[in-house]
């Protein structure tokens, strides 16, 4: 499959702050890409430099074939963009908003399915500036269609929507997999990540520290699968002894890492065979959001680590 995007030793430059600092990576056309990571990370730059917004200060992208900065242009015909944050004229109805994108690109866009698609039907006739943020960010979204893009970029499109919008915003992300288009989605939901993307990259000061398929930054960076049961410290106390082997106790719960396939089932035996009560057994993996959290803490301990002055007389 040919890739839609191809980043190469990406370094975005504000004065002293490498805002985006060496980064690579390719997303196949047709494909998902989650980019995820903390406030400042570098991702509305990255997505920007892509979409032919920002100018970079080193490096190589290709999008479509094309390089954003000198070939804005052309590729503005094939790219839909939603920015973090969507304005738009203030007297202006989704419905004529959408009819204006599709003459400035010469479509014959159907208002009334688009809105339909992100769930804005109800307000297709209210002005811009009497709707809500999430109903702005589904105008955006709307928006960014009309052109029957190959690309998208969507700058955290769910961000400040409630649960059952995130959902069909989610749907329209599907529709376009499915209909063979390329979506770049930046988010701070990492279940959504985990549910849309079929590659992730998480990015922090400017690097990528993490990229692959959900679940292959999971099995890398996240623990091993645990057992938890529902029962004593003593329980705890007997399965320590018994197998020699470390268990977490906490408000009335064992939990114990797996390490061989057999695990799991040698651990249940002896807790059976111990006489001590105990209910409910379940076994569970880091989720990527517990992946996140733990690669990107790590990572700033360190930073303020080797931040810190050092105290005299002490290592
Ligand atoms: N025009 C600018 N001039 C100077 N610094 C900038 C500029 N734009 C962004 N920055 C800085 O670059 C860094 C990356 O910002 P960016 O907007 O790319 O982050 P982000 O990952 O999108 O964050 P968020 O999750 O908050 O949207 C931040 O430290 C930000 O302050
Ligand atoms: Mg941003």
């Amino acid at each position: 499959m040919a890739n839609a995007i191809e980043v190469r030793g990406l370094v975005k430059r504000y004065d002293a702050l490498a805002a985006v600092d060496g980064i690579d990576f390719d997303v196949p056309e047709g494909s998902v890409f989650a980019f995820l990571g903390p406030n400042g990370a570098g991702k509305t730059t990255t997505t920007e430099m892509l979409e032919g917004l920002r100018r970079r200060t080193s490096g190589d992208i290709r999008v479509l074939g094309l390089d954003p900065w000198t070939d804005g242009r052309e590729l503005h015909r094939q790219i839909g963009v939603i920015p973090q944050e969507f304005h738009f004229f203030a007297k202006v109805t989704p419905k004529e908003a959408i009819a204006y994108y599709g003459r400035l690109f010469d479509k014959q866009p159907d208002p009334d399915a688009l809105l339909d698609q992100v769930q804005l039907t109800d307000k297709a006739d209210s002005r811009f500036d009497t709707l809500s943020g999430g109903q702005k960010q589904k105008l955006g979204l709307a928006l960014s269609l009309v052109d029957e893009p190959r690309v998208c970029f969507l700058d955290e499109p769910t961000t400040g929507l409630d649960p059952h919008a995130r959902r069909a915003i989610w749907n329209v992300v599907r529709d376009l997999r499915r209909d063979g288009r390329t979506v770049f989605l930046t988010t701070h939901y990492l279940e959504e990540a985990e549910l849309l993307a079929d590659q992730v990259a998480i990015i922090n000061h400017g690097r990528i520290v993490a990229h692959g398929t959900p679940q292959e930054i999971i099995e890398t960076y996240g623990g091993p699968e645990r057992l938890r049961v529902q029962g004593s410290s003593e329980l705890a106390e007997y399965v320590r002894q018994r197998l020699g082997i470390p268990v977490r106790f906490e408000s009335g719960r064992l939990e114990i890492a797996l390490r061989e396939k057999g695990d799991a089932l040698r651990i249940l035996s002896a807790i059976d065979a111990s006489g001590f009560p105990w209910t409910g057994f379940a076994t569970e993996r880091d989720t990527l959001e517990e992946v996140f959290v733990h690669l990107v803490g790590q990572m700033d301990e360190g930073v303020l680590k080797s931040a810190a002055p050092t105290v005299e007389g002490t290592p």
